[in-house]
């Protein structure tokens, strides 16, 4: 592919190293977690774009509605050379905002940042053919872990990181992966974030346990992906999906529930995994936001909220912040 470079800033064996110390932390712990990362081989990518179809999942039609209101505002706010993009998955809604970008006269190249290569791959090769000229440099990254943004120039940067997925990190983490993004951005540099909104628990349940069972293939899938890269033998049809809403802490939580008491081997790591009946393996939080929260949390990182935009529904925020300087602050 022309126009196209992946840079891997995740080890070759990484796969196989983190996925190894998450299991064996994860599964001997009570609970029982494992981090929602690991959903995104290349099956777990396809079954989240398909959960984007679903008619209960509204986050992605919702935020999609406010780029296709807003994108040649935000576009002319930033003038970004460069849209950097984080957990950027099939790049759908980000062509929104190249288009907005490319017609504001500004857009030199691309970034999608993910943990999953087939995602990247396909997701560069449309674009590559739809975008003539652009420069599509992927990184394959754990956002969690490292470096996130390149290193050269290209400023002024956009840097979007949209589907509420900052939601699938608990506090702390969201903490540490703002304040360290912060401090990446230079002067100029804005972020453009997306977050889902709290709203009645029915609907949010129903987005995270749609009739037609696809959310429950895309959590067991997690399963799947234990028992191919560490030799384990998981039988996902043990196992049920379980999505609920935590009213205090406001975030839905997916676990999978045990239906018998079984022992499952991780064969990678010479362990013996003791489920009881009912007990359940903690999969992934998704929190939900106010925009109190929102600004809150980005003032504590060092980023100063300049504008917020819902749906018209009010399901879902995008926030455009950008860095504080230390002499303003
Ligand atoms: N932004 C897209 C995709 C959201 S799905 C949208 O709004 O529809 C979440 C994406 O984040 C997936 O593509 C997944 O592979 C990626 N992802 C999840 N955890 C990640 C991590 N720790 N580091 C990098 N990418 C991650
Ligand atoms: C990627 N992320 C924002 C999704 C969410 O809604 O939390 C992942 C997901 N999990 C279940 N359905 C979708």
């Amino acid at each position: 592919m022309t126009g196209y470079r992946l840079t891997r800033l995740l080890p070759a064996d990484h796969l196989h190293h983190a996925l190894r110390a998450d299991a064996r932390s994860g599964l001997t712990g009570q609970p029982k977690r494992l981090p929602p990362k690991w959903f995104y081989d290349a099956r777990g990518s396809e079954l989240f774009e398909e959960i984007t179809r679903l008619p209960e999942y509204y986050p992605t039609r919702a935020e999609r509605e406010i780029l296709t209101a807003r994108a040649g505002e935000i576009a002319a706010a930033t003038g970004a050379r460069t849209l950097v993009e984080l957990g950027s998955g099939s790049s759908e809604k980000t062509r929104l905002l190249l288009d907005a970008l490319r017609a504001h006269g500004t857009l030199e190249r691309y970034v999608p940042v993910d943990v999953s290569e087939s995602a990247l791959e396909s997701a560069a090769k449309a674009l590559i053919a739809e975008y003539p000229g652009l420069e599509v440099s992927a990184v394959l990254s754990d956002f969690t872990t490292g470096p996130v943004l390149p290193e050269e120039g290209g400023g002024p940067r956009l840097v979007v990181f949209l589907g509420g997925t900052l939601g699938n990190l608990v506090p702390a983490e969201r903490a540490a992966f703002l304040s360290g993004l912060r401090d990446q951005l230079l002067p100029g540099d804005a972020l453009l974030l997306g977050t889902d909104l709290v709203k009645d628990p029915a609907v949010l349940v129903a987005a995270y346990d749609d009739a037609a069972g696809v959310t429950a293939a895309f959590n067991r899938n997690l399963l799947s992906v234990l028992n191919r890269e560490l030799d384990a033998d998981f039988d996902p049809a043990q196992f049920a999906h379980v999505a609920l809403w935590d009213p205090e802490q406001e975030w839905i939580e997916m676990r999978l529930r045990s239906l018998r008491a079984q022992s499952v081997k991780v064969g990678e790591l010479g362990l013996a995994v003791n489920f009881e009946e009912g007990e359940e393996l903690y999969t992934e939080v998704s929190a939900k936001f106010r925009r109190e929260r929102v600004e809150r949390e980005l003032f504590a990182a060092g980023l100063r909220l300049s504008d917020w935009w819902t749906d018209r529904e009010d399901r879902f925020g995008l926030s455009l912040s950008r860095p504080m300087s230390d002499a303003s602050d």
